[in-house]
């Protein structure tokens, strides 16, 4: 896919929460308020960015090459983020979940893709994209709001793309590097992810078994899914969106 078809795909899917009536009454029982309250917030608040130093790289790279479509998808895609953290501080507003506005795991990704240049911040940003697909999945089976639900289900379509729009921005950025330095590179994807699963688990293990991630399948899942992606930017594995029935 083209920056430019991946562009037109942000923008064209700006509609992608309509389906959802957040003014509908919605069920979460105490137990369940209990159990995801302090997760939900700090997931919504890692949702919330402004994108400031991504579209910097961007704006360098059509500066560069003179092409603004990567810049185009870029901003839409922050779009895209900034409404799942809309849609979940929707949820948070029906159930009295207060926002935060800081959180230290957040700031440490955000400071990571602020000071380690474009391809370490798309790195960085990979590994949230992936804990995000799994985590949502858990998300979904930890409550029987329909609310969260419907949200969980937007949220892990749009991160499937996300994995693979970032996949092709590193397959572009690391297309003529040497084998030595794809093999450093990749192994540096695999300790970064090995860490976050550790530190997100600390923090949302309670959350993330009961929706059926116990550490074990949470770390699985997660490295299944950085391997396909490595798949995607090393290997020549085809960038595409897989079946979505898969994902729910
Ligand atoms: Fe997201
Ligand atoms: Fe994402």
């Amino acid at each position: 896919m083209s920056y430019q078809a991946w562009a037109n795909y942000f923008e064209q899917h700006a509609n992608h929460f309509d389906h959802i009536d957040f003014e509908k009454p919605d069920d979460l029982s105490l137990d369940e308020l209990r159990l995801i309250k302090t997760s939900v917030r700090q997931f919504q608040r890692g949702e919330h960015s402004e994108g400031k130093h991504l579209m910097q790289y961007a704006k360098e790279q059509t500066a560069y090459s003179g092409d603004d479509s990567y810049e185009r998808a870029i901003q839409w895609f922050i779009k895209e983020e900034q409404r799942h953290a809309i849609g979940l501080g929707k949820f948070m507003h029906t159930h009295g979940i207060r926002k935060i506005t800081s959180d230290p795991v957040d700031n440490i990704f955000r400071a990571m893709r602020r000071y380690l240049g474009f391809e370490q911040s798309i790195t960085v940003l990979l590994t949230a994209e992936i804990i995000s697909l799994i985590y949502y999945r858990a998300l979904h089976k930890a409550t029987a709001s329909p609310l969260l639900q419907a949200i969980c289900n937007q949220i892990l379509l749009d991160e499937e793309l996300h994995i693979n729009f970032q996949c092709e921005t590193l397959k572009e950025i690391t297309a003529d590097r040497p084998a030595a330095i794809g093999f450093l590179s990749r192994n540096w994807q695999r300790f970064l992810l090995a860490g976050t699963v550790v530190v997100v688990y600390t923090q949302h293990g309670k959350a993330l078994k009961v929706g059926g991630f116990g550490f074990s399948r949470f770390a699985l899942a997660s490295f299944k899914t950085l391997e396909r992606s490595i798949d995607m930017v090393y290997n020549n594995a085809p960038i595409q969106r897989r079946q979505e029935q898969w994902v729910v």
